[in-house]
């Protein structure tokens, strides 16, 4: 497995991350209805064989369930896991301490140590100024509890900030956590994603299946249950916007052997600085979407993909 570092000098990873917000989510996801805990298992499972060890988290995914579930089953093995969590900046939590009390939260949730990487959810941060909110990340790193630092849902202007507060500190931001796919590109027109190369800081695209509906499986018979329903993207005139993509994902995939959120998944892999963090909540999508990696499309086929969802840059 060829492995990447997490912005310029940070900790090695996958070139895939496996995305956990779905574990014991019953409000968006619906855990419990047609997945449970067996399911995960086996879906973390999936990934170590496929050599993928290198998971994303938050302590609000589940309301704790999703690192809960983690420290689990990374205790029913040998094999070294990396973790990637979240600390939500929340009204209520004005102090350092609250920072300090969140990650031992978390450690205890996932019984590590130390985390690879923390990353703040949301750029708002109420009464707690940014510069507060990561220096108190920077002496965390310091003490060796995280090893890297990340963000997310930062803007151009909030990430280069947050780069030069860190920098004055000597610690390198890793890492902007956003929304990026083949259908929603504003990570590339609000120029995230330029600044972010610039900078050497990596993208962690979350969403890189467009919530499922990359893969072509969903269709105006065949509905997801959960609140995606009621998501107008998910409904007839959604799906038939993106019926041109699916089926161009369908041609490119057919010439490799692949299926649409392969290819989907590998538009992202393709390009420099960008790692996905595909959700998963069976075994079978590990194994599905760990085929993303190990092989490129051509160019001109990377560019046809590139022009047919332009309009996903507005
Ligand atoms: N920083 C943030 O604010 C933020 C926000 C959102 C997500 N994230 C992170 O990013 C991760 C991924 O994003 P996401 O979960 O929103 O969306 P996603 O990865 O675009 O889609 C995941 C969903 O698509 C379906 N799926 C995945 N692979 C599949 C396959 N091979 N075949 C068929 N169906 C498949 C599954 O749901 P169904 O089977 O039910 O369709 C799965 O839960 C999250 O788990 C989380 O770690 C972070």
């Amino acid at each position: 497995m060829t492995t990447t570092t997490l912005g310029k000098n940070g900790p090695n990873v996958t070139p895939i991350i496996i995305g956990t917000w779905s574990w014991g989510d019953t409000k968006y996801w619906d855990y419990g209805n047609n997945y449970g805990e067996t399911e995960l298992e086996s879906a973390f499972k999936a990934a170590l064989e496929a050599g993928i060890n290198c998971f994303d988290t938050a302590e609000i995914y589940g309301q704790g369930l999703s690192e809960k579930f983690l420290g689990k089953f990374i205790h029913q093995t040998q094999q070294p896991v990396q973790i990637l969590t979240k600390y939500g900046p929340k009204l209520w939590r004005v102090s350092p301490q609250s920072i300090n009390n969140a990650l031992t939260a978390s450690l205890q949730r996932l019984m590590l140590p130390k985390i690879t990487l923390y990353q703040v959810h949301w750029p708002l941060t109420y009464l707690m100024s940014q510069k507060t909110l990561l220096n108190t990340l920077a002496s965390e790193v310091k003490q060796g509890r995280i090893e890297a630092v990340g963000v997310s849902k930062y803007s151009a202007e909030q990430m280069e900030k947050a780069y030069e507060i860190l920098a004055a500190r000597g610690i390198k931001l890793a890492t902007n956590q956003v929304r990026y796919s083949l259908l929603y590109r504003r990570t590339e027109s609000q120029g995230i994603l330029d600044k972010a190369r610039e900078l050497g800081i990596t993208i962690l695209a979350y969403s890189p299946l467009a919530k499922g509906l990359l893969t072509g499986k969903y269709t105006k018979e065949n509905l997801p249950t959960g609140a995606r329903k009621s998501n107008p993207r998910f409904q007839n005139k959604g799906l038939e916007k993106i019926e041109p993509v699916i089926s161009l994902l369908t041609k490119i995939g057919e010439k490799y052997g692949k299926t649409p959120a392969q290819v989907a998944l590998n538009w992202l892999v393709c390009q420099d600085n960008v790692i996905p963090i595909a959700g998963c909540k069976n075994a079978e999508q590990v194994r599905q979407n760990v085929g993303a990696i190990g092989w490129e499309m051509g160019e001109n086929e990377f560019n046809q993909l590139e022009q047919i969802t332009r309009p996903w840059l507005q």
